[in-house]
């Protein structure tokens, strides 16, 4: 392996600030996709298409047929989360950097460097296997282009099975698939509480402040035991059997070194009586992302704030539904919002949960692929993240391999994100055993 080469190549991809949810960026994501297009054309596709939209259209594309051998859908996204707060990144998130073995940018690990090795794996073997290709711009803001495409177009993505590197191992040394992923509801609340800002002077003691009002209508909503508090929220969630939960037990995960090395806080919260693993996995969940409104400032301003807005999501879990949750959480925040306050929620974008049966051939060919690289297998697991289109793709039929390179520590959408070097030659080598290991079925 060129390994100069091939770090010369991923530079180039991070270095494009492809951030999907940021207009700003728009050429940017542009960049990125026509960055996968020529390198797609590079792997001896003919077929190119950029789909869907000008600015995040989906790449896809059809690698040279082989008659009679399978055929592999190989989903990724090129598009980054935002890089703030930037005082906190080391070296500048789209200037990659190497510092002890491991490679420093937005979507170094999530997920242009997975993109990235499962392409490569291609390259170097040129194993008999029908590719298909579907790399994605609009992943950290909901997918709605690739929804609509595979609406209208739902032939792109028929394949004997799909491949998505967008996760990490379990722990270091511990690689793994993915049984589920959760879902997401993300809104904006908002509270309203007089037509225009009032002089706290002339109006304080006598009328309602629309931050005090939200901050209240956001604690009814999740209490301080982690409960949320909607009508309806938990009942169609699904506890994992006794045997997923024993099998949990035994995967290299300590709820102590989760707390001081990861989340290096002082206490973990939540569902007190759900270990660590269920209220991450197995769990929904309500965030408070932001809250927008008043006086945020440089200096001092005495004013009562006459709308505050609160962006927020919900994690949800098999059998939830999102659109059973939007209408839970508009109904909830009617019913918990005093009479004197207007309340109204705005739905930006979701998911529902995927579930993800791991026993086909295509499975064992990736456990074998990772045994012979890194000396183990895979270990099922579940994933607290969302990818929007997986629930989609898996509907169609074919299995959908949910797996990634990166390690627990990536710092995904965080300050400082990086992918180690080992895991992307380590990677690379997987992929390559698993398309040949795959290019040699006749029948899947
Ligand atoms: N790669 C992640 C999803 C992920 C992260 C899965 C960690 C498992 C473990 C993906 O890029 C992501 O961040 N998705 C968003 C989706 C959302 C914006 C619709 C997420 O989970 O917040
Ligand atoms: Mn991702
Ligand atoms: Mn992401």
């Amino acid at each position: 392996m060129d390994q100069e080469r091939l770090l010369r190549e991923l530079n180039e991809f991070l270095r494009i600030p492809s951030v999907s949810t940021l207009p700003a960026h728009n050429q940017d994501c542009r960049a990125a996709a026509e960055w996968v297009g020529a390198e797609l054309r590079r792997l001896g596709c003919h077929d190119v298409a950029f789909l869907g939209s000008d600015t995040h259209p989906v790449v896809w594309a059809k690698g040279p047929d082989v008659p009679g051998a399978p055929t592999l859908l190989i989903y990724g996204h090129y598009d980054v989360q935002p890089p703030d707060p930037l005082a906190e990144w080391t070296t500048p998130p789209f200037e990659p950097t190497q510092r002890d073995g491991k490679l420093y940018a937005r979507g170094s690990a999530d997920d242009k460097g997975q993109v990235f090795c499962l392409l490569k794996a291609i390259d170097s073997a040129n194993p008999p296997v029908n590719f298909r290709f579907l790399i994605e711009g609009e992943e950290e803001y909901g997918s709605k282009v690739l929804f609509d495409l595979i609406q209208r177009e739902p032939q792109r993505v028929r394949a004997d099975a799909v491949v998505v590197a967008d996760m990490s191992y379990v722990a270091p040394g511990w690689p793994a698939v993915y049984t589920t992923l959760r879902g997401l509801c993300y809104a904006e609340i908002t509270v309203r509480t007089s037509k225009t800002d009032l002089h706290s002077g002339e109006y304080g003691g006598a009328a309602p402040n629309a931050h005090e009002e939200l901050a209240r209508l956001l604690t009814r909503l999740k209490g301080a035991d982690g409960k949320i508090n909607i009508p309806g929220f938990y009942s169609a969630v699904k506890r994992p059997s006794k045997a997923e939960l024993g099998a949990w037990k035994k995967l290299p995960f300590k709820e102590k070194d989760f707390l001081n090395k990861r989340v290096q806080g002082k206490a973990l919260v939540g569902l007190k009586k759900y270990s660590v693993l269920e209220r991450l996995w197995a769990l929904p969940t309500f965030e408070i992302h932001g809250v927008l409104g008043g006086f945020t400032g440089e200096g001092a301003k005495t004013v009562i704030p006459a709308a505050a807005t609160a962006k927020v999501s919900m994690r949800l879990v098999p059998n939830q539904k999102l659109a059973t949750v939007e209408r839970q959480l508009a109904a909830a925040v009617q019913r918990l919002a005093p009479k004197h306050v207007t309340a109204s929620v705005r739905f930006l974008h979701g998911a529902d949960p995927a579930q993800i049966k791991v026993d086909s051939l295509a499975f064992k060919l990736l456990d074998q692929a990772f045994k012979s690289v890194t000396g183990r297998g895979t270990v099922p697991a579940r994933a607290g993240g969302s990818i929007p289109v997986v629930p989609a793709l898996a509907s169609a039929g074919a299995p959908v391999i949910l797996t990634g390179i990166g390690l627990p520590d990536d710092r995904l959408h965080a300050p400082n994100e990086k992918l180690d070097l080992k895991q992307l030659w380590d990677g690379i080598k997987v992929f390559q055993t698993f398309y040949e290991l795959l290019g040699a079925q006749r029948h899947m």
